[in-house]
């Protein structure tokens, strides 16, 4: 873990550099994509969007300004609630492939567990198996699932031929998902750290403020080394150059043990 071009490697070979660039509530537009245009300049290689970020316009027309070829760029979206079926699912990625105006996305997402059906385990299948055909077409390199607890994996993988390569969940000090985090790291599926620092809300956190500061560092700094060490994959968002920077200055210090279990302790 040297820089943000390091990779973790996915369950089917996929390197996927260590941080991603998250975009929730980057408005489409110019904000988005300066952001994301920033965020590819200072060296992010990995861009996190969804379809209900309503964003991807923007991250395809920043990663086209950038100039950086494609294949060094990761990209990840996702499928919504609504599209959770063999067709829509198939129709969505379509869709959002226009939308980045991209002819692959390296990473495709449900982005969240289909709950509001009596089938919900049935529905999470067939929507699986619409990603499982798109992964063997190439439209993408590799395919994963969002806010999925150990009982509903448990369910998919009785039916998946693909195995998910990531389970992106929010976690973070304060939200740490144990028993998600042993089920994916025991079926080798990456766990992807959404919301590193709380979505915001643990920036201003005393205890996380005090031990920042016997590193000079910053909480978010402190909060991205936690995700890193524990061996997830951290999506930070800002919109702010300065933040966006500093976000990724995390490689010239580790926390120490006392202190990683410190931090494992905060929930
Ligand atoms: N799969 C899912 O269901 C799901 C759910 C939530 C999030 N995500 C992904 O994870 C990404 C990150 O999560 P998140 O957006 O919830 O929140 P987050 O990254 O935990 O926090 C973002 C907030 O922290 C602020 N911030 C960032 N860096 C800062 C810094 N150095 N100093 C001070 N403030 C700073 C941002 O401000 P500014 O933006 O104003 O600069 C923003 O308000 C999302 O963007 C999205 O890609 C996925």
């Amino acid at each position: 873990m040297n820089a943000l071009t390091d990779t973790y490697t996915l369950n089917n070979g996929v390197k996927i550099p260590i941080v991603g660039f998250g975009t929730w509530e980057a408005p489409n537009g110019p904000i988005a994509q300066h952001a994301i245009e920033q965020a590819l300049a200072v060296g992010y290689r990995h861009l996190d969007t969804a379809r209900v970020y309503w964003n991807e316009a923007s991250v395809g027309a920043a990663i086209k300004n950038s100039g950086i070829p494609r294949d060094q760029i990761f990209v990840t979206t996702k499928l919504w609630n609504t599209d959770h079926s063999y067709q829509l699912a198939t129709a969505a990625l379509d869709k959002a492939l226009q939308r980045l105006a991209l002819d692959y996305v390296d990473l495709f997402l449900i982005h969240t567990p289909a709950t509001n059906y009596p089938d919900w385990a049935a529905k999470n299948a067939e929507t699986w198996r619409a990603l499982e055909d798109a992964y063997h077409a190439g439209k993408v390199r590799a395919i994963g699932v969002s806010n999925f607890n150990p009982d509903q994996l448990t369910q998919l993988l009785q039916t998946a031929t693909v195995t998910p390569a990531v389970n992106q969940i929010q976690l973070n000090p304060q939200h740490p998902l144990p028993a998600t985090v042993a089920f994916d790291e025991a079926h080798h599926i990456l766990n992807e750290a959404y919301s590193p620092f709380g979505h915001g809300k643990l920036l201003q956190n005393p205890e996380l403020l005090a031990l920042a500061a016997t590193y000079h560092k910053s909480v978010t700094q402190v909060l991205l080394r936690w995700s890193l060490q524990h061996g997830y994959l951290p999506l930070p968002k800002s919109v702010h150059d300065q933040y966006i920077q500093a976000n990724i200055e995390i490689f010239d210090f580790s926390l120490t043990s006392t202190d990683m279990a410190k931090l494992d302790h905060l929930a």
